[in-house]
């Protein structure tokens, strides 16, 4: 039996109607690694996340936009974990999601504030669903050495890597290795939406 690896449609099964973008998008790891990242598309992603909402519109979301080829892309792609270094760099954009904490103005000590990660996240959904519109696709990340990253950016003491993003276009799943082949084709699943109601009344 051969394997279906187009991977151009991998529309969620929803239970409810959504927008298609919201069904649409997935998160790939067979990127088109010869793709470049139409200049006026990425400002027109990263303008997303600039118009995302936060709380009192502190707007704490900065960001470290890496295109393939840079020194930055190569320093993003050295600090992921090896499962991801594995196919990141076929992305054609990494990019650092960075929190910049508030900083007590009397102590100077950096503080956490319960929404500022939460801003954060909520600017790269609007990134990732605007990149989606944009015919390009995103895979978010959790698995890198934040520290590493922080130094080799020199980032402020309030300045923390939440997640890194890679933005591409989608490419032929088939030249993925094995393992990650399997993973790539993997029916999409979500819990049931009845589980995440804790109250529905
Ligand atoms: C905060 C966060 C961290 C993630 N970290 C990783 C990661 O390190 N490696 C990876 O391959 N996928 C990572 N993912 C991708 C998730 O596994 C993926 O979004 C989830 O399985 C749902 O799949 P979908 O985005 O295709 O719907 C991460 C996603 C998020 C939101």
């Amino acid at each position: 039996m051969s394997l279906i690896t187009d991977t151009h449609n991998r529309r969620a099964d929803t239970d409810a109607p959504l927008i298609p973008i919201l069904a649409e998008r997935w998160s790939p790891r067979g990127y088109d690694a010869t793709a470049v990242v139409d200049e006026a598309a990425l400002t027109t992603v990263l303008e997303a996340a600039r118009w995302s909402p936060s709380a009192s519109n502190v707007q704490p979301a900065r960001f470290i936009v890496a295109r393939r080829g840079s020194k930055s892309f190569a320093t993003i792609h050295g600090g992921l974990m090896g499962f991801n270094q594995a196919w990141a760099d076929s992305a054609s954009v990494l990019i650092a999601n960075v929190a910049e904490l508030p900083v007590d103005a009397e102590t100077k000590l950096v503080t956490e504030s319960p929404w500022t990660r939460y801003d954060v996240g909520q600017a790269v959904a609007h990134l990732s669903i605007q990149a989606q519109h944009e015919g390009l696709h995103t895979h978010q990340l959790g698995g890198f050495d934040g520290v590493a990253l922080s130094e080799a950016f020199g980032l402020a003491a309030n300045q923390v890597i939440v997640t890194i993003t890679t933005l591409g276009v989608l490419g032929d799943a088939s030249t993925l290795s094995p393992a990650l082949l399997e993973r790539e084709i993997a029916p999409r699943t979500r819990k049931p939406l009845t589980e995440l109601l804790l109250v529905n009344d």
